[in-house]
């Protein structure tokens, strides 16, 4: 770079050669990878493979373990560590188990209403409810992963019988006009002839309300009736073989090279 380079502005490509550096620097010296979906959410079908990407890096292996540009985890992690360590936001969560928890409800419908969003809190938007019902199905009662998948479906769909209307945010958020896809539409039908059909119509109807960013809330309010209902593995979250570890273990490490 020559003496006046330093006046000009960079250009997008110095930029992105600056960020890189900053990052591998916070990274220890190793190639944190981003994964096709990472990349797809850029709109973005590009591919680099292993060999070229280290050609571009070095003398430097890729990552492997933790990534430590995030918060550290436990050996044997639980649910309360990905609350606090990997899920980007609590609040929803929190609300939404609060004004269950006021109404009365069983602490099976206030397990639900407090992990129905994990799928968005710690993963991906698009079919959240079905990504957070797989997240937990291994370490919950049968009832409450179900109402977790389906409540993606039934917000669409009004239940006057408990009050609940199609929500004014979907309206706000998708237009007037937005109808949902046709296997949203049939999740809907059979989750009304379901023998848990309440519950995760009550995820529904403790969800509109909670958004308040101010409201106060607190996980420590939830820690007993997350002891008592979900089983936490002794081996920690990712490392108890069941078919959902991999997913936890994803989520701790994202950005491992394989
Ligand atoms: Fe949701
Ligand atoms: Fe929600």
């Amino acid at each position: 770079m020559g003496p006046h380079a330093a006046s000009k502005p960079l250009t997008l490509s110095e930029q992105a050669d600056e960020l890189e550096e900053r990052m591998m620097n916070e990274l220890n010296d190793k190639i944190a990878t981003k994964s096709a979906l990472f990349n797809l959410a850029d709109g973005n079908l590009d591919y680099v493979g292993g060999a070229e990407l280290q050609a571009r890096n070095p003398g430097k292996y890729f990552l492997m373990g933790a990534d430590p540009r995030l918060p550290k985890m436990p050996d044997k992690p639980t649910l309360i560590d990905f609350f606090k360590h990997r899920f980007v936001s609590m609040n929803h969560l929190l609300q939404s188990a609060t004004l269950a928890l006021k109404a009365g409800h069983e602490e099976k419908v206030v397990l639900a209403c407090l992990l129905h969003d994990v799928g968005v809190a710690g993963f991906i938007r698009c079919d959240h409810g079905y990504w957070g019902a797989q997240l937990i199905e291994p370490y919950v009662d049968e009832e409450v992963s179900w109402a977790v998948r389906v409540h993606q479906a039934l917000r669409f769909f009004p239940d006057e019988t408990v009050g609940y209307k199609y929500p004014d945010m979907y309206l706000k958020y998708f237009g007037p006009d937005y109808k949902p896809e046709p296997y949203i539409v049939e999740e809907y039908k059979r989750a009304r002839r379901h023998k848990y059909y309440m519950t995760a119509r009550l995820i529904c109807v403790n969800d509109i309300y909670s958004f308040d960013p101010d409201a106060k809330v607190n996980l420590d309010d939830f820690v007993d009736i997350i002891g008592r209902n979900f089983k936490q593995p002794k081996e920690g979250l990712g490392f108890d073989n069941t078919p959902s570890s991999h997913m936890w273990r994803t989520l701790m490490w994202p950005t491992r090279f394989l």
